[in-house]
């Protein structure tokens, strides 16, 4: 997910939990011959939230079928993956926490030996903070989780109840108090924008949030183009929501505070203890080979791009048929993988080499490039310090204007 437009000091690490992975040097991650990732989606929800675009359904009468056809999925890929090294899981949604624990259980449990994911591996689940219990979040560990990765969204029932939350800001807090205590490493995603909010409700959000106990902030500006309902309703009651300069301001101010509690901001739209950087996403900005499992997802496997169809019918008749029901397979060139290399790449804070930047720069059709490019630096939107060029804090806010320059 990435923001619209846009989208740590004085680092205590966080002592990490027993058992827990951390994250490898970020530079050293993303050549061919780092461990890949395994993303499986699970789109089942209790209701549907006022903003949401995911592939998710509400009906839960397939859901038995469904882990089936993942078990089916899984061995379909085995012969592919043979000798491939993984050592990151993501179960995404949907609402995975809404998986009865002991089928959970034993998905991971086929996942792992399909798979062998090495010892070690970064394991994490969604999580609705209505979901989350002391008993689960023990099943949850007991399975093999590791990292939960919870929608909080905002802690001010009145923002949550108007995109249709199904939980209030004392069960966001209590969710994540039991997730620190049971020992899980956890990450909570904020909305900035959401309708009602102020600059201060969303300020006393995020501190709310940093000051949890948790190694992981993901703050996502609000998309309101996913649903119609919230196209329309922000056309019709702009009143209602912050303007874009307010969001922008608060941007820039969140990364301030959230700098001073530990957490690091290293992607646009992701801020974390040292070491507690999100394993499984870096590989997908990195461009580290990811296989995608369930409806709608998407996969970078041996120099492909695939994906699986979004319709959960289409999804289950291929695997009851005993095929991948693939909506689009295609490879990637060389020039592709270069492009992409650095539209990924600078979305991290680490950047990307100057050399690969300013070559792709200098081969481009686009004369103009080379200019704006000039720009971008004059304008302290990108800064380069001779090895790498990355965007500062007010060029993530205008990043998408950049990054769709690299065409
Ligand atoms: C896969 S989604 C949902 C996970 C989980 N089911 C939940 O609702 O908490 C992951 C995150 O994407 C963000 N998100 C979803 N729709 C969004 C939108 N329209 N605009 C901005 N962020 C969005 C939310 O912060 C959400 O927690
Ligand atoms: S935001 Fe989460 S719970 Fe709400 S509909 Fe989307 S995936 Fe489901």
């Amino acid at each position: 997910m990435s923001p619209p437009s846009p989208r740590g000091r004085h680092a205590q690490a966080a002592r990490a939990p027993a058992g827990l992975p951390t994250t490898p040097e970020l530079r050293s991650t993303g050549r061919r011959t780092s461990p890949a990732g395994i993303y499986v989606h699970l789109p089942y929800c209790a209701s549907r939230c006022g903003y949401c675009g995911f592939v998710v359904t509400t009906d839960s009468s397939s859901s038995e079928t469904y882990l089936a056809a993942l078990e089916r999925e899984a061995a379909l890929l085995i012969a592919e993956t043979e000798g491939a090294a993984f050592d990151s899981l993501y179960l995404g949604g949907g609402t995975p926490s809404l998986t009865r624990t002991e089928d959970l259980a034993r998905l991971l449990e086929t996942l792992r030996s399909r798979f062998g994911l090495s010892a070690g591996s970064e394991v994490t689940l969604e999580a609705n903070p209505e979901d989350v219990t002391p008993a689960r979040a023990a099943s949850w560990a007991a399975a093999g989780v590791n990292r939960v990765s919870v929608g909080v969204q905002s802690f001010e029932d009145r923002e949550l109840a108007a995109v249709g939350r199904r939980h209030d800001a004392d069960r966001a807090r209590a969710a994540l108090a039991t997730l620190v205590e049971a020992g899980l490493s956890v990450s909570g995603d904020l909305i900035l924008g959401l309708p009602e909010q102020t600059a201060e409700s969303f300020r006393r959000s995020a501190a709310a949030l940093a000051g949890s106990g948790i190694e992981h902030v993901s703050v996502y500006l609000l998309e309101t183009d996913k649903s119609k309902t919230m196209e329309q309703d922000r056309r019709l009651r702009p009143d209602r929501y912050l303007s874009d300069d307010a969001q922008a301001d608060l941007w820039l101010e969140l990364s301030q505070s959230l700098g001073g509690r530990g957490l690091r901001h290293y992607e646009i739209s992701n801020w974390a203890r040292p070491g507690r950087e999100a394993r499984h996403n870096l590989k997908y900005w990195t461009r580290t080979p990811t296989l995608g499992l369930g409806v709608s997802a998407h996969e970078l496997w041996a120099g492909r791009r695939r994906a699986n169809v979004s319709a959960l019918p289409a999804y289950l008749a291929g695997l009851e048929a005993g095929r991948r029901p693939t909506a689009l397979d295609r490879p990637c060139d060389a020039a592709e993988e270069a492009r992409e290399r650095i539209v990924l790449g600078l979305r991290l804070a680490q950047g990307v080499p100057a050399g690969e930047l300013e070559s792709w720069i200098a081969a481009s059709e686009d004369t103009r490039l080379l200019g704006d490019y000039a720009d971008w630096l004059a304008l302290g939107l990108l800064e380069a310090d001779g090895e790498r060029v990355r965007f500062t804090e007010k060029g993530f806010l205008v990043c998408n204007e950049v990054l769709c320059r690299f065409v």
